[in-house]
């Protein structure tokens, strides 16, 4: 899709190609809508391609993007590792590559990395779950994302540093992950001992694999794991999917469930009452600096970092932007008031 025929620089060519993992969840047809939204004003022509959860098509798209004769790829990886080939390849074609929102792993093609801080968003996600606990012996079920996302990682990083002093000193009892149990004295986890626990409770990034899940541990958890429960899932949809199964449990009596991304259908889920909070992470602000660096580039400059993030292959220079904890108690405040949603898009009780 042509996003934008500026007058200032009209060819044929594209300047910058984006590439999305999927049209299946709501979070990334708003990455598109939100770039289309700061595009439509800009003197550079943009296209924006989805891979539908394919690694194989995403390097489909980054070549046509290529022959199209782009100067800048930004570039959501659905599989961290197997898209280093096409950033490889835009690089070999001197096309500069931003990571956006998640990291390419393996190779030094890429340029920048423009993110959110994806420590702070498990970090908060487990802060939640500690705030909302009183008592001993709490069950707490942990959901976490696909393996091939190097974000999965950082989320459930975040939110172990969090969740594991208070699994330690027996204010949460692990329901769902023996992987887990045996490193319940660990604070500081390597990657691989992380792997092994995401192995055991991911949820591929998918609702159906997240339901499915929640199912087979549901079946199996005795009556002391049962009760009021606390549950960690690592998104929206995946938290909407989890939600409903442990709703549908009579002997369920409560949870609490984190999410993140601030969904429209988990915000009426929120506004229901059917899930406890989300991590809201501005889209908006996101797609501003992929933009900034992106044009920073295409001018010859050096994109601003305050950080850097290791790929395995080299530090990649990057400015991650906060986030935000939503609720019940302040969802018209952060979301409604502040125009990133109207107010007619839901239904208020
Ligand atoms: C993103 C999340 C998203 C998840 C599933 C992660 O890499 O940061 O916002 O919910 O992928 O698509």
């Amino acid at each position: 899709m042509i996003l934008s025929t500026g007058c200032a620089k009209k060819t044929s060519k594209v300047d910058i190609g984006i590439v999305l993992p999927t049209k299946d969840e709501p979070r990334w047809i708003q990455d598109e809508t939100r770039f289309q939204d700061a595009l439509k004003n800009t003197n550079y022509k943009v296209e924006i391609l989805f891979s539908q959860g394919d690694p194989a098509k995403e390097k489909t798209n980054v070549e046509t993007l290529i022959s199209k004769g782009i100067k800048v790829l930004i570039l959501c990886p659905q599989d961290a590792t197997a898209a280093a080939a096409a950033a490889d390849e835009a690089a070999k074609a001197g096309v500069k590559v931003i990571s956006y929102d998640r990291l390419i792993l393996g190779t030094p093609s890429v340029d920048y990395y423009v993110t959110f801080d994806s420590i702070e968003v498990g970090q908060k996600q487990g802060q939640y779950l500690v705030d909302h606990a009183t008592g001993k012996n709490n069950p707490l079920y942990l959901y976490a994302g696909a393996l091939s996302d190097n974000n999965s990682f950082l989320f459930f990083l975040g939110a172990w540093q969090v969740l594991q002093p208070k699994i330690a000193d027996g204010t949460f009892v692990i329901a769902n992950s023996d992987k887990a149990k045996a490193l319940q004295n660990k604070k500081d986890l390597t990657r691989d001992e992380e792997a092994s626990i995401i192995g055991q409770i991911t949820t591929n990034w998918d609702f159906n694999t997240a339901k499915n899940l929640a199912e087979a541990n549901l079946a199996v958890a005795p009556a002391n794991l049962k009760g009021n429960v606390f549950i960690l899932a690592p998104n929206d949809g995946t938290a909407r999917a989890i939600a409903d199964t442990f709703a549908a449990d009579p002997a369920i009596k409560s949870y609490v469930i984190t999410g993140q991304d601030a969904e429209k259908p988990s915000i009426q889920y929120i506004i229901d009452g059917k899930q406890s909070m989300t991590v809201f992470k501005d889209v908006r602000v996101l797609v501003k600096d992929a933009i900034n660096v992106a044009i920073t580039y295409l001018q010859g400059g050096t994109p601003e970092s305050t950080k850097t993030y290791n790929n395995g292959a080299k530090d990649v220079p990057s400015k991650p932007t906060p986030v935000q904890v939503v609720d019940k108690n302040n969802v018209k405040q952060v979301l409604i008031d502040s125009g990133y949603y109207k107010e007619s898009d839901f239904t208020w009780h």
